[in-house]
């Protein structure tokens, strides 16, 4: 039998300092995750400043405790892997320094992981039998990108958003109606109390590509209801807001994702990202793709958002074919999907 490949993973790219723990790319021999939302709630939103300084206070906790959870020593490991982008740079930065160190320490090799391929391969660890090639939808706060998975680790672009990701709506319009930060989880939970279909919410338009998403204008629909119903003194039910600006959003992900996946003649679909973990969102999927005959793929909600398993599960497909880092490896905020440093 081969040998086992075990990778420490270290992901910090925004406001989640994670670590994990990942044997051979599906199975998770251990995953700690130190959220920063509550310090960042008080703000409204991340701020990068206060998030990098946190995950240099955190990581050495959590790194430690991800090994120890392993029941591995590190120089028994293969690799330490790390998200090197996209995302915030100073935070990115944190663990690209953090992951170099460990590596040089023990005499490991370093691989750098994009953050989105990290979204797509949580479905590896969530589903054993999952190979490419298929289509995954990886919707964050950061983005919202249809992808095409042609192989490990070889993606192709075939829509992403124009405008504003579809986290980053869900917390825009979460802001509005006054449930604070983060958006997303919130307005899932309130949805469930509210009509979808009580407010005619736009379907966002389709831009350049047939697969193209944009989000802006539905989010200011939503402002735009929100402001004439207060001048006409007209009772605003935020269950209702909530919950109708979910479905105009789902509506537009499960249209486009359907078609792409048919056109393209696929038989697999996965979802990815922070926004993934939205249970309307989950369930219109299973329907959509129940009625389909296409095979579902979805990762549990904990490792739909930032996580550093997936980062491990994403490093090992990298290791195989061949990826090494040098500790000249540095954090590039705006990475591209497919590209490598
Ligand atoms: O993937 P993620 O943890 O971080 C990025 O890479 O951006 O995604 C965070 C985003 C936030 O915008 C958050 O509001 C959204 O995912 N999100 C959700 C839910 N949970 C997190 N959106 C809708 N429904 C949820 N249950
Ligand atoms: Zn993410």
């Amino acid at each position: 039998m081969d040998k086992d490949i075990v990778i420490l993973a270290i992901e910090s790219s925004c406001d989640e300092t994670a670590a994990a723990v990942i044997k051979n790319g599906r199975e998770i021999l251990s995953n700690v995750i130190y959220s920063q939302i509550d310090l960042h709630t008080l703000y409204g939103g991340v701020v990068p400043e206060i998030a990098s300084r946190k995950h240099i206070d955190k990581i050495n906790q959590v790194v430690d405790k991800a090994i120890s959870d392993s029941g591995m020593e590190l120089k028994n490991m293969d690799a330490v892997a790390v998200t090197y982008g996209p995302g915030l740079v100073g935070p990115l930065l944190v663990g690209v320094s953090f992951a170099k160190a460990m590596a040089y320490g023990a005499g490991l090799p370093v691989i750098g992981v994009h953050h989105i391929e990290g979204h797509i391969c949580a479905n590896y660890i969530a589903n054993k039998d999952l190979e490419p090639p298929f289509i995954c939808l990886v919707v964050s706060g950061g983005h919202t990108h249809l992808v095409k998975v042609t192989d490990y680790g070889k993606y192709e672009i075939l829509g992403r958003t124009e405008d504003d990701a579809a986290g980053e709506a869900f917390d825009k319009v979460a802001r509005a109606i006054g449930l604070g930060y983060p958006g997303g989880p919130k307005i899932d939970r309130i949805s469930k109390e509210g009509d979808p279909f009580s407010i005619k919410f736009p379907r966002a338009k389709v831009g350049n590509s047939e697969y193209d998403f944009s989000f802006s204008g539905l989010k200011s629909a939503v402002l735009n209801y929100l402001n004439t119903a207060s001048m006409n003194n007209e009772e605003i039910v935020t269950e209702n807001v909530a919950a109708s600006f979910q479905q105009a959003v789902i509506d537009v992900l499960v249209s486009h994702s359907m078609d792409a996946v048919e056109k393209n003649g696929f038989k697999k679909f996965a979802i990815a990202g922070g926004v993934a973990s939205n249970s309307g969102l989950r369930e219109a999927f299973e329907k959509a793709c129940g009625e389909r005959n296409i095979d579902f793929f979805l990762p549990p909600p904990i490792l739909c958002t930032d996580n550093a398993a997936m980062i491990g599960a994403a490093a090992y497909y990298e290791y195989i074919s061949g990826t090494r880092h040098g500790l000249d490896l540095n954090a590039i905020a705006n990475l591209k999907l497919g590209e490598r440093q």
